[in-house]
């Protein structure tokens, strides 16, 4: 067998003269009038291979009859390509590889797509086929990116002492908030493991245990609604320490990113990363996770309207609502009417009431001008720094609308009107967020990151006058617009823990059926302990800039959580369900 002795991609003209072997694969073959060109493949790239009849006449015959996609084991002797044949974007672009024997290890049919990146190929098709899809240098390659992002996050844990420890699959329902993927116990007859959403409990028991720094690579299921950036199984670097507080947890954080950044991508990140607090950020973007590569800051304007003509403004100010806009600097002339027009449908789909603007030209001009005063008019300019040119968009309802609506015609506009370099990486902290929020639905508190993060010291006693007003010691980092990190300082005392659950309306029995394992824990000497874990896929996809998460991952799931290549999920044989005890009943 002919076995490599250079990888495709690393013939250069270091070896010129030197005869190699190659194995990959044939990814196009030209006939010039007699000499066949091949180009063979594999994963760290391409190299041009000669069949010259006048050199090896049985050999260019074997050539001849060799198609796309066989798998070659190719010896030759490396020489300069022909003046004017060079190709100086490849990196063995200078030569060529002429053959003096082949191997042909296998022959291939004709394939549903071509490996070429230039040409579109359907996603469905793609992912049935992923094997192949993997083939195309594009994907291939950012499965060797994620690989060095993985490899250089380990090694740092590694050299700051964090242990790596596997946590168990077969597990109960951990409280991250999605619905579990569950998996019935044959031997237990009626009774489910849940899939973990994340290693959370487990972490934390570690530090009890002793462990002080611990880190995971790990695979976490997630029953959600499927969108650009979430798989129901998806990775996480899962990290846990303990005597530590929140600016330990962000610094090693820190550390390892812009190691990870300034390897792959080559850019100098800041030191430190900016900090936001939560009720700056949905002030300033209307959420949580600001992307802020470029401007366009939401600013509430409510006393602008307080007590105006303009009646539907008004009158929400004053049933508790609020009016907040947003200025697109410069854009007058850039929009037309219509421009205009299909913002405000925009914000109508998202599910607004509506969407005033008034463009600041020679005087201001806007359906609505007629209906507010010139001085309120000019405070609306002060407030939001207008300068000729711009046109403010505003809208009002209760905060929460206007935040999330408003937040996303911002990031709407700035994606339509190139705000931003799309190469630009904006890293940005958001801490303190609230502890708690109100469900409607379930009439009881919640956690906003999950029951065991602790809340600031200082807002402890307001746990029972205002709970609402409680800041957790939580800690999300965004980049570019995306959650990629979440965490948290997390309670170690029993009795807070116990009053937390109290509080989100966890009566003691199924505190102690959920979570009575950790809270027993608590109670033998846990040290106080915080951590944080990490999207590696939403990583990976950020720095591969890929649109989707399913080009950082290998085998993924489509937005109806099926795997294409196998078909799972699929059915069973009835056999297996009596076994599990199970009937299945579908409606
Ligand atoms: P959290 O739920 O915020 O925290 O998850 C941490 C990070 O995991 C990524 N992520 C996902 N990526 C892809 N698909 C999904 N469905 C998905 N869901 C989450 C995000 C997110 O920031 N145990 C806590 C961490 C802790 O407190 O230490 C946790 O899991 O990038």
């Amino acid at each position: 067998m002919i076995k490599r002795t250079h990888y495709c991609g690393d013939v250069t003209e270091a070896l010129l003269g030197k005869e190699v072997a190659i194995n990959g694969w044939l990814d196009t073959r030209r006939d010039h009038g007699g000499v066949i060109f091949f180009d063979v493949r594999d994963k760290f790239g391409k190299v041009q291979v000669v069949f010259d009849p006048e050199i090896n006449k049985e050999l260019h015959e074997i050539a001849h009859k060799l198609r796309s996609e066989f798998v070659l084991g190719i010896i030759g002797k490396v020489r300069p390509r022909p003046e004017g044949t060079t190709n100086t974007r490849l990196k063995t672009g200078m030569i060529e590889i002429v053959a003096s024997k082949i191997e042909v290890f296998n022959q291939s049919q004709p394939l549903p797509f071509p490996i070429d990146e230039s040409s579109e190929v359907n996603e469905d098709l793609r992912l049935k086929y992923r094997y192949l899809d993997l083939r195309r240098p594009k994907i291939l390659n950012n499965m060797i990116i994620r690989h060095t992002l993985t490899k250089l996050i380990r090694k740092y844990l590694d050299e700051n002492q964090f242990v790596d420890v596997e946590t168990p699959v077969l597990f109960k329902s951990t409280p991250e908030g999605a619905r579990d993927y569950l998996v019935p116990s044959r031997v237990n007859p009626g009774m489910f493991f849940a899939l973990p959403q994340s290693p959370q409990m487990l972490k934390q028991l570690l530090m009890v245990a002793g462990l002080d720094r611990y880190y995971q690579v790990v695979k976490c299921f997630r029953d959600e609604d499927l969108r650009a950036d979430r798989q129901p199984e998806f990775t996480q670097i899962d990290i846990e320490m303990s005597f530590i507080d929140e600016d330990d947890i962000m610094g090693h954080s820190e550390n390892f990113i812009r190691n990870v950044f300034e390897h792959v991508q080559q850019v100098k990140l800041p030191n430190p990363f900016k900090r936001i607090t939560w009720d700056m950020a949905m002030e300033e973007y209307g959420n949580d996770k600001p992307d802020t590569r470029f401007e366009m800051k939401l600013k509430t304007v409510s006393e602008v309207f307080d007590g105006s003509d303009f009646k539907i403004f008004s009158e929400t100010v004053k049933s508790g609502g609020v009016v907040k806009a947003m200025n697109f600097k410069a854009s007058a002339d850039k929009l037309s009417r219509k421009d205009i027009d299909d913002l405000v449908a925009f914000a109508i789909r998202q599910g607004a009431g509506g969407m005033a603007w008034i463009r600041f030209a020679e005087k201001p001009e806007s359906p609505i001008v007629k209906f507010i005063s010139e001085d309120r008019v000019n405070k609306l300019k002060e407030l939001m720094g207008v300068e000729k040119g711009d046109i403010v968009f505003f809208m009002a309802d209760k905060k929460e609308k206007v935040n999330d609506i408003l937040s996303r015609v911002r990031l709407h506009v700035g994606e339509k009107y190139a705000l931003y370099d799309v190469k630009k990486l904006e890293f940005l902290w958001v801490v303190d967020f609230p502890l708690l929020s109100w469900s409607l639905e379930d009439k009881r508190y919640e956690a906003n990151h999950h029951p065991f993060t602790a809340p600031k010291e200082a807002d402890i006693p307001m746990l029972d006058i205002d709970p609402l007003k409680v800041k957790a010691r939580a800690y999300d980092l965004v980049l570019n617009g995306t959650e990629i990190g979440g965490g948290s300082i997390r309670i170690h005392d029993s009795a807070l823990q116990k009053k937390m659950f109290n509080l989100m309306n966890i009566d003691d029995a199924s505190a102690e059926m959920k979570f009575g394992f950790l809270l027993e824990a608590l109670k033998y000497g846990a040290p106080p302990h915080g951590g944080i874990a990490f999207g590696l896929d939403r990583m990976a996809m950020i720095i591969t800039g890929s649109q989707s998460i399913r080009d950082v991952i290998a085998f993924p799931k489509t937005s109806k959580a099926q795997c294409l290549l196998s078909n799972a999920p699929s059915e069973v044989e009835i056999r297996q369900l009596k076994e599990l005890s199970i009937k299945v009943d579908i409606q």
